[in-house]
């Protein structure tokens, strides 16, 4: 049965990462409404066992589909290597990953390398898409942006850190987790001369060209967004604030009520 095209898109990350994607969702599709469901008690993803995120990732896509949404976005690139393609094939709406639009953004190039969390480079997901020249697993990322440390020199040290073995001649690096889109300013200085891949806007080019062959874009909306996250409400507003997302509506979820 076709979902009904008034109800909002859902959007999930272990934390703020996925506020990149909405960002480019929003702009892509102003008249939808959304809910953002991040996963604050429980990030970062990135270290924990595939068959775990994929838990997790069924779970929140439980949660979304009971309060009622038309379309998952999965703006997270370890949950998308985790549960990607069965939470597609299993679920009765569209399901949008965020591998397959960057990897395709990188596919002109010449040599692209990838950094992403322990788990994305070690799934090989991205290999499914394109050989990948280099790749590097790059932990510390996740956690200096959910503390708020994007612009700040220990940001700097810890990129030269993971990028030094970098091969010269990289064309591309594909940004493989959704948060490292707020290092940029950081990775450039590392790596400048080499195309930054952030699969933000190529997923929303997607999920947008879908819902419009599909019949359900949003003839109403009102550009509304929820967010539901997991663990403290304060510190999560406080944060995207500072990522420039203005949050007005956000409900607490405990773990037990996925
Ligand atoms: N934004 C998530 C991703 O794209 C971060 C994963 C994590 O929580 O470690 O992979």
């Amino acid at each position: 049965m076709r979902p009904d095209p008034k109800l909002p898109i859902g959007v999930f990350d272990s934390g703020v990462g996925g506020l990149t994607v909405l960002k480019a969702l929003r702009e892509a599709l102003p008249k939808e409404d959304f809910l953002y469901f991040g996963d604050t008690a429980r990030v970062p993803y990135g270290q924990k066992p595939l068959g775990m995120v994929r838990r997790f990732a069924w779970e929140i896509a439980g949660f979304l589909l009971r309060k009622g949404v038309k379309a998952i976005v999965v703006a997270c690139n370890t949950a998308s290597s985790a549960a990607l393609p069965e939470l597609s094939e299993a679920l009765s709406i569209p399901v949008f990953g965020v591998l397959e639009p960057a990897a395709e953004e990188a596919r002109p190039h010449a040599k692209v390398g990838l950094i992403g969390t322990t788990a994305t480079v070690e799934s090989r997901a991205y290999e499914r898409f394109l050989p990948l020249a280099w790749s590097k697993a790059c932990p510390l990322f996740v956690p200096l942006v959910e503390e708020g440390l994007w612009n700040d020199p220990v940001a700097l040290l810890v990129a030269k850190h993971y990028l030094e073995d970098a091969p010269e001649d990289l064309e591309a690096l594909i940004l493989g987790c959704t948060h490292y889109p707020f290092l940029k300013e950081t990775l450039r200085q590392v790596l400048p001369g080499v195309q930054l891949i952030d699969s933000a806007q190529a997923t929303a080019r997607k999920v947008a060209e879908a819902l419009h062959t599909l019949g359900l874009l949003n003839p109403q909306g009102g550009g509304q967004t929820l967010h539901y996250v997991t663990g403290d409400a304060e510190s999560y507003r406080v944060l995207a604030q500072r990522l420039g997302e203005e949050v007005a509506e956000l409900k607490t979820v405990a773990l037990s009520e996925l």
